[in-house]
């Protein structure tokens, strides 16, 4: 049976449609987001994916709405939750329940740049590679074990704009393929904090860098 995931968003949800767009060996068994207008819920919708809403508005606290969020993730037995734009912070109860069960996608190299306005600390920081990181979710933010990363310039006439968009490609990139990997049993989270990816000698299969082949 294909391993099933649900995937949470909170906007545009393009790193979800460049996962439903992959065809992974793996079954979405939910897409869900925090906010009710979020375009993703469309596209998940137009794909056949049962697409929920878990409105943080609703809810006075983090406790109650991660309470709520974790209902509706858990009513899909999913095996890997994957956060694809949710923008929401999670309480560590809700961590510690997903633990090596929860995805996440950074635009920085972590650990460089966590937080908001990755692109806008690049450029203030004036750093010559920048990118983005697929990484396992802990409690300290931004931070938890890498998976994947990939690399793109920061060019001299970039703004937040052109630079965001670059990063981007890479995101659709990456997140699919560390995705593939954890669907056929390659990754594991091991005992060092660290994640090794089977049959991809390291760093071949798990680094991206501007000028390599796609
Ligand atoms: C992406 O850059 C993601 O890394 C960040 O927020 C953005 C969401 O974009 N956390 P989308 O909703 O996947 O289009």
């Amino acid at each position: 049976m294909k391993p099933r995931i649900v995937i949470l968003i909170s906007g545009r949800g393009s790193n979800m449609a460049a996962l439903l767009a992959a065809s992974l060996p793996l079954e979405i068994a939910a897409v869900i987001s925090n906010r009710p207008g979020a375009a993703g819920l469309a596209l998940a919708t137009a794909q056949g994916i049962a697409a929920e809403v878990v409105d943080h508005q609703a809810h006075a606290t983090r406790e109650t709405f991660d309470q709520a969020l974790a209902e509706a993730i858990d009513r899909h037995q999913p095996q890997l939750v994957v956060l694809a734009g949710f923008m929401r912070i999670l309480t560590p109860a809700f961590i510690r329940h997903y633990q090596g069960r929860l995805l996440n996608i950074h635009p920085s190299l972590l650990p460089a740049f966590p937080g908001l306005h990755t692109h806008r600390q690049a450029l203030q920081a004036g750093v010559r590679i920048h990118g983005c990181t697929v990484h396992f979710v802990t409690e300290q933010l931004d931070h938890g074990p890498i998976v994947a990363q990939a690399a793109v310039p920061v060019l001299p006439d970039d703004t937040e704009e052109t630079l965001a968009a670059r990063v981007l490609e890479s995101e659709h990139r990456i997140y699919p393929e560390a995705l593939r990997w954890w669907a056929e049993g390659r990754l594991t989270l091991r005992d060092d904090g660290r994640v090794g990816v089977q049959g991809a000698a390291f760093p071949q299969g798990a680094l991206r860098v501007p000028g390599a082949a796609a």
